[in-house]
């Protein structure tokens, strides 16, 4: 089975990504950049994400700032609440992340919730010393992660975002008013947030600058059960571990038996469902994991983790939260603007709730990429089996050998196809090797042009994932590759 660290080395050898201010020695751990394959991944990502999730629910889309108020964050709760716990040498001044020091020393899950004192307690009882200098730690502080910024030549305190979404609880009522919305509402916006980890590790996995697509449904709490929605995507059965007991049954059945609270939460969490089972995932190793009282962020009452079983264990991909109205009146109270809403459906005037999907793109990416990575060892080759409408590339296009004639003939295929799809022209090395790499970055088709072509007008097309060629006639290319990128 493929590793974390073959998924690396492919990355940083094929551009998919990369740190970042690498070629310096001060470069900050926690950045990393996307090469041109990983960005045409996370571009396609979005977009599925765009269609399956957005349009198919008949979403608005906003892009908010990335640097916000300070009254943003005191409203939010992040300024008081958005930290870590962290431990720190008597001695050598080591800093250390207690819950993450504890779980890798003694296996304990340590809550989001816990205590200073409580964590003290662990460290105290099991005798827990400096890896480094091997003495004893201060008592446990907290280390808040959000980056401060100083706005103009006052240097006014401001924050980068470190979740994408309080731009549209800022915004809820101007958009909701704008857009002549009804309730349930969902908002969504894709984009950067920031996290000051004090252990930022495992490249895309957490980082301190980092992609999110989320999506906020504004609802009527007295409406949860009242989704028209709802049957249409009961077929889909969905895999919940509740801390208790594991379930693989539908939203209807999950509602029925009290393992979701309500359909409005299911509802949802089947979409997001149904937009991962698009991306190709194995989502025979997913689970909707419901958090327990003490790991649920400080403004969640309810939350599910979407969950991937992936080679360096199970990986959260998208954190969903039920925030209430926590975030709305926590905002109305600290700006004295009024946020409640008439609901024109029921007639009535609400402080709406919130269910949050919040999606990691850049773990969702890298999971597709480990997820999609199959060798072929009798044929001595590996290959990325992503779908043809996520792959970096959709095409390479490859003369057989350099003869003008043919080569003429592939590069005015190159200059058609690449007008709409992804086209990648390739003339240099063996077509062997030129079919390997290819495949290596997740190509699903390339074209060869021979002399067969100077005659009949065909050309070859190879399926990466079977290696089966066959011909096709060069006028039929476009429809070709209009019909394999469906959805
Ligand atoms: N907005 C939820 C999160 O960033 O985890």
């Amino acid at each position: 089975m493929v590793n974390y660290d073959r998924i690396l080395k492919l990355s940083l050898e094929r551009g998919f990504y990369f740190p970042s201010s690498d070629i310096y020695s001060d470069s900050p751990a926690g950045f990393w950049e996307y090469g041109p394959n990983g960005n045409n991944i996370k571009n396609k990502f979005i977009e599925l994400w765009r269609r399956e999730l957005v349009r198919r629910d008949e979403m608005v889309e906003i892009d908010g700032s990335q640097i916000m108020s300070k009254n943003v964050f005191i409203a939010s709760g992040h300024i008081d609440n958005f930290s870590d716990p962290i431990i720190i040498c008597n001695k050598c001044k080591a800093i250390l992340r207690a819950d993450k020091y504890i779980f890798e020393k003694l296996g304990i899950i340590v809550p989001e919730r816990l205590s200073n004192d409580e964590i003290d307690l662990i460290v105290n009882e099991h005798n827990l010393k400096c890896p480094k200098c091997c003495s004893d730690f201060h008592k446990t502080e907290r280390f808040n992660m959000m980056f401060k910024v100083g706005i103009g030549p006052n240097n006014d305190e401001a924050y980068l975002r470190p979740e994408t979404c309080q731009a549209i609880f800022v915004d809820f009522v101007r958009i909701y008013k704008t857009m002549r919305g009804k309730l349930p509402f969902p908002i969504a916006q894709v984009g950067k947030s920031f996290r000051n980890e004090i252990a930022p590790r495992q490249s895309l996995l957490r980082l301190r600058e980092f992609y999110q697509a989320e999506i906020e449904v504004f609802c009527n709490p007295n409406q949860l059960d009242n989704i028209s929605k709802f049957e249409d995507i009961n077929k889909t059965n969905l895999t919940i571990d509740d801390g208790l007991n594991v379930y693989k049954i539908t939203a209807k059945e999950a509602v029925e038996r009290k393992i979701i609270p309500n359909k409005l939460i299911a509802y949802y969490l089947t979409l997001l469902y149904q937009f991962y089972e698009k991306t190709g995932l194995d989502m025979t190793k997913s689970r909707f994991r419901k958090l327990s009282d003490q790991e649920k962020a400080f403004y969640a009452t309810v939350a599910f983790d979407l969950e991937l079983q992936t080679s360096i264990g199970w990986l959260e991909l998208v954190a969903c939260n039920y925030r209430s109205n926590y975030d709305l009146s926590q905002h109305s109270k600290i700006s004295k603007e009024k946020m409640e809403i008439m609901d024109p459906i029921t007639n009535e005037k609400v402080l709406p709730h919130v269910f949050e999907l919040s999606l990691g793109i850049d773990r969702s990416i890298y999971s597709i990429i480990e997820n999609s990575f199959s060798e072929d060892k009798d044929n001595n080759r590996t290959f990325l089996k992503l779908k043809p409408y996520l792959a970096p590339i959709l095409v390479g296009i490859l003369p057989l050998v350099k003869k003008p004639e043919i080569e003429e003939i592939a590069k005015r295929i190159y200059a058609n196809l690449k007008k709409d799809f992804d086209t990648y022209y390739d003339d240099s090395g063996s077509i062997g090797r030129r079919y390997r790499r290819l495949e290596e970055i997740g190509v699903p088709f390339a074209i060869t042009v021979d002399y067969d072509s100077l005659i009949d007008n065909t050309v070859t097309i190879r399926y990466r994932d079977t290696m089966e060629q066959k011909r096709i006639k060069i006028k039929d290319l476009r429809c070709f590759f209009n019909e394999n990128t469906i959805i």
